[in-house]
């Protein structure tokens, strides 16, 4: 690796950026473990490492970009989720954060459920041999086919998302002669205060049965004449990356009023109700994320009081983290390429990736953190742009960032917080090769995910 020398780029007193990065950090070198997985640390000899192992050996073994992720961090997270919930609760992992078999595997040891949104994620969790009754499966537009695999294969709950699906699976059910436990999606009127494309309870979006204007009271009622089902809950999921417990609150209420609903006209009180996902997590050293004991108290004792006010038996309550649990475990390890000075603006600094294994800045202009890992520095603070590989201008990694004004091409720089939605959200634009996710454990590293090959990408191509 190259420590080139370099212009200096511009001082961060030319230009200061909106919000987060208004004014350096005070050490550069400094990692907040806010933001960091957890055996992330930065040796006498400047170089960062995690899980004992260094960024440096793991870029010579792995190559860059990679995603590396903390096993005993994950593990941890899942099991903080599991144990502030306890016996009394399920929690189910939301596989669209991320999901590999090592990861199925993990979760299975650690006594979490799971939560897929697709064939391919079934698929995953099944081949990785997750018990069927411990996955639900989710989406509002399963194929027939999907239905009929999870049904098949015996999934211990389907999420029901439309009138459509409702006939669907009980067809399914009834046609393999068995009984299929469901959920009905509602969506309760809640703006969840996060992005846009994140939010997912108010009325006009995609996903759920409306609870207003009595819909989801008459999806209830379907449900319950059809022999093929086995109606055991209500979900709601509200959205994403949420700080504020008040649309939990909200929603919780909304959930048991209809609870409440269906044991005065059925006579039957459901047994389960889903609160979903949606816990935010710290990307920045801005955000506070709440710990999953908080959460699990405050989410239960909504539960317990909306129950006992409604006169209702308190439901088995399950949730699903995704972000919260993967999200902080892993980073992503780039090397830097080019370094660019524009004068009176900022330093763009090119890695070797990008928007193609990370779009959520572009997509949500979800804001990262990032650190100069290879070495340490004690150069002045450089206002920086990281930036990717692809053609096109959008293609930010972290939007504003300070990073050492020496930083130079060979260098190895890391984005914290990349362990949810960004392996599962990679793409192959301008045919850039998916990096591998790298778990680290103890002093060992290995791919659980490995780096796509040129070959993979024409394989698929077959004209
Ligand atoms: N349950 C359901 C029904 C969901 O739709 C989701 C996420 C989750 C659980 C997990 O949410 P989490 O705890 O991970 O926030 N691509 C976006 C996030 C989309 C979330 C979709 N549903 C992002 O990168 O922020």
């Amino acid at each position: 690796m190259s420590r080139s020398a370099h212009p200096a780029g511009p001082r961060h007193a030319d230009v200061l950026p909106e919000g987060h990065y208004a004014a350096p950090p005070a050490d550069l070198n400094a990692l907040d473990p806010k933001v960091w997985a957890r055996t992330v640390d930065r040796g006498a000899d400047g170089v960062v490492t995690v899980g004992g192992m260094s960024v440096v050996r793991l870029a010579e073994e792995f190559g860059t970009p990679a995603y590396v992720l903390d096993e005993s961090d994950f593990r941890a997270r899942a099991r903080a989720w599991r144990t502030a919930f306890g016996a009394g609760a399920d929690v189910f992992y939301a596989g669209k954060a991320f999901l590999s078999r090592a990861v199925v595997r993990w979760l299975d040891e650690e006594g979490l459920n799971l939560d897929v949104c697709s064939g391919g994620e079934l698929a995953t969790a099944l081949s990785a041999g997750m018990a069927p009754e411990r996955i639900a499966f989710h989406g509002n537009n399963k194929s027939v086919q999907e239905l009929e695999r999870a049904v098949r294969a015996g999934v211990g709950r389907i999420v029901l998302d439309s009138f459509q699906e409702i006939v669907r699976v009980a067809h399914i059910a009834r046609e393999l002669g068995t009984r299929q436990r469901v959920q009905i999606r509602i969506t309760v009127g809640v703006e969840a205060h996060t992005h846009e494309f994140i939010a997912t309870a108010h009325e006009d979006q995609k996903f759920g049965i409306p609870l207003a204007g009595g819909q989801a009271a008459e999806a209830v009622r379907r449900a319950l004449q059809l022999d093929g089902l086995e109606l055991i809950g209500i979900h709601s999921h509200i959205g994403s990356q949420i700080f504020d417990m008040s649309g939990f609150e909200v929603a919780a209420h909304r959930v048991v009023g209809l609870l409440k609903d269906i044991r005065d006209e059925h006579g039957v009180e459901l047994p389960e109700i889903d609160l979903g996902g949606g816990l935010g997590i710290a990307y920045t050293s801005d955000d506070d994320p709440r710990e999953p004991h908080e959460i699990a108290k405050a989410l239960t004792e909504i539960v317990t009081r909306e129950c006992e006010a409604a006169s209702l038996r308190v439901p088995r309550i399950s949730v699903e983290p995704g972000r919260a649990i993967v999200g902080p475990t892993a980073f992503t390890l780039y090397e830097v390429g080019t370094v660019k000075p524009l004068d009176g603006l900022r330093t763009y600094v090119s890695v070797d990736g990008g928007m193609s294994d990370n779009i959520r800045t572009a997509l949500y202009d979800a804001e990262y953190s990032v650190a100069l890992v290879s070495r340490a520095s004690d150069a002045e603070p450089m206002l920086a742009r990281v930036v990717g590989k692809h053609c096109e201008s959008g293609d930010i990694v972290v939007k504003d960032a300070f990073l050492p004004a020496d930083l130079a091409p060979g260098d190895l720089i890391a984005v914290p917080a990349t362990g949810a939605y960004c392996r599962s959200m990679a793409s192959n634009y301008n045919h850039v090769l998916r990096p591998p996710v790298v778990a680290v454990r103890d002093g060992e590293a290995r791919a659980i995910v490995r780096r796509e090959t040129e070959e993979d990408l024409l394989r698929l191509d077959v004209g």
